[in-house]
């Protein structure tokens, strides 16, 4: 049985994690760590003095993750990040420290399998089209713009073609943001929130007299559970660095 800890416990995302946790016959939940709540550890730190992880599995918010990653992998607790909003920079510091240590780290800006397979087609179709941009529509609740899947998205498409937005005309921005965000490969990336989504995304290409539109919609927070399961599995099995769980999918 691998003995998981789930940091952000009592968050939308925690609480479906435990629950499947609890429900897999491979997986035994030993902790619940959250800031707010009765009924859990309030730190990784307290949580580790009382009983055994094997992984742990965050989904908190951006401004806890880079610590909270760095105390587990300096502490030989394998972790699994679900958690939004690292830079680039972190991203490489925690794969270093990964390797360094020889503690799993696995990092998913989306663990919904259909997401990751919108990803790795968008990916596939880059190489065709100059012109690409990303729209992203989330609830109203999230805290960074834009998504960590909008964000991978640009960065496996920019993987597959240098720069987008080829033959645009000279541009005037009059109400600034009109365009979106810039990112890899000249990526323009739109990001919606509102009530009424969970997380959706568009990813369009164009060419002359044709659209490509490649979608993906989360209706249910579950959509992202075998891709935890799968997540967890690996990095107990093996302690390598993973940064998407399209390296799983292969
Ligand atoms: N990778 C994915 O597939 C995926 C899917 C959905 C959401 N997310 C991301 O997961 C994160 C959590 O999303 P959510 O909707 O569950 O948010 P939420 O606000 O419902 O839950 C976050 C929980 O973390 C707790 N928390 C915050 N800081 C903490 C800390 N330092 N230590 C312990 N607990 C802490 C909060 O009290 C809260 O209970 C966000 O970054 C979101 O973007 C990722």
């Amino acid at each position: 049985m691998i003995k998981v800890a789930v940091c952000g416990a009592n968050g939308k995302m925690g609480k479906e994690v435990c629950q499947t946790v609890l429900d897999n016959p491979s997986t035994e939940l030993v902790a619940k760590i959250d800031i707010l709540g009765d009924d859990v550890f309030q730190t990784i730190e307290q949580a580790i003095k009382n009983t055994k992880i094997d992984v742990l599995v965050d989904f908190t918010q951006p401004k806890s993750i880079y610590e909270n990653a760095k105390y587990c992998l300096n502490n030989g607790i394998k972790i699994v990040i679900g958690t939004t909003g690292l830079s680039d920079e972190q991203i490489n510091e925690l794969k270093d420290l990964s390797s360094k240590n020889g503690t799993g780290c696995l990092i998913a800006p989306n663990f919904s399998t259909g997401a990751v397979l919108m990803m790795m087609f968008a990916q596939k179709a880059a190489k065709y089209f100059d012109n690409a941009e990303i729209i992203e529509m989330h609830h109203n609740q999230k805290k960074d713009a834009p998504s960590g899947t909008a964000i991978k998205t640009a960065l496996m498409m920019s993987e597959a073609k240098e720069t987008f937005k080829t033959g645009n005309c000279p541009e005037t921005e009059t109400i600034k943001g009109a365009r979106g965000g810039n990112s890899y490969s000249d990526i323009q990336i739109h990001s919606v929130r509102m009530p009424g989504f969970m997380a959706s995304q568009e990813v369009l290409f164009g060419s002359n007299g044709q659209i490509l539109k490649i979608r993906h919609d989360s209706t249910d927070r579950k959509c992202y559970m075998d891709g935890v399961m799968l997540a967890i599995e690996h990095v107990f099995a093996k302690n390598d660095f993973v940064y998407g769980l399209e390296n799983l999918l292969k």
